[in-house]
């Protein structure tokens, strides 16, 4: 399973960057806004020049010719620029004249597999589940995740499942046993996951025995 950084904040981006995991990165209005009213094209610029690996720029347009319009626009910010398309019938239609056109789409608020199937006939390269915001309705977003991933590998379509809204470490060791294909996974977990009680423990007995002999 590729680790995504689901961020558009630079600081957060060249910390996951230099750990050497990193294989990709998702945004979305939501994560640019939070940056501020910055300059698109310059901003996805420098996440482009940082992450080696597809990086998701979604539309803000809601109708098919204006996704199309910025999705064009985007594609020329970086060669690793991936467009990122709502899950509607103007997402499809998008998805369709830009794939057909070899640009890269991400089709992103996928909450069921008949979308996940519809999005993949349409051409997209993946398919983002968003498990997380299943789970704060009380839905099972794994089982959901399951589905999808059960379609696409029952029809060896070419999309790949993106688990998206990954809430904590747990999800995303959840997504790897189901196979999905990438995770984009938020700053606060990705902290998370190197992290465990028994390392520190471990680690800090080993250098207290060392230093008894070496420091005596
Ligand atoms: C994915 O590409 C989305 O940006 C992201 O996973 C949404 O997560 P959220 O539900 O935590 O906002």
């Amino acid at each position: 399973m590729k680790l995504f950084l689901d961020s558009a904040h630079l600081p957060h981006i060249e910390e996951i960057a230099s750990w050497g995991v990193l294989e990709g990165l998702t945004t979305n209005p939501t994560l640019i806004a939070k940056e501020g009213g910055l300059d698109l094209k310059p901003h996805i610029q420098k996440i482009c020049k940082l992450v080696k690996g597809p990086v998701s720029v979604e539309v803000t347009a809601e109708d098919a010719a204006g996704m199309i319009e910025q999705g064009r626009e985007f594609a020329e910010y970086a060669e690793n620029v991936m467009v990122k398309l709502p899950m509607t019938t103007e997402g499809l239609k998008a998805c369709r004249t830009l794939s057909d056109d070899g640009i890269w789409v991400n089709m992103t608020l996928i909450f069921s597999a008949n979308q996940a199937l519809l999005a993949a006939k349409a051409g997209a390269r993946f398919l983002s589940v968003f498990v997380g915001r299943l789970d704060d309705d009380g839905q099972d977003g794994m089982a959901v995740l399951g589905e999808v991933i059960q379609v696409v590998q029952s029809y060896s379509m070419e999309a790949e499942v993106l688990a998206a809204s990954m809430r904590h470490p747990r999800h995303v060791t959840e997504a790897a046993l189901l196979g999905a294909d990438i995770a984009t996974i938020p700053y606060e977990v990705f902290k998370k996951l190197p992290l465990h009680p028994k390392t520190d423990k471990g680690l800090a007995d080993f250098l207290t025995d060392w230093k008894k002999v070496h420091e005596a």
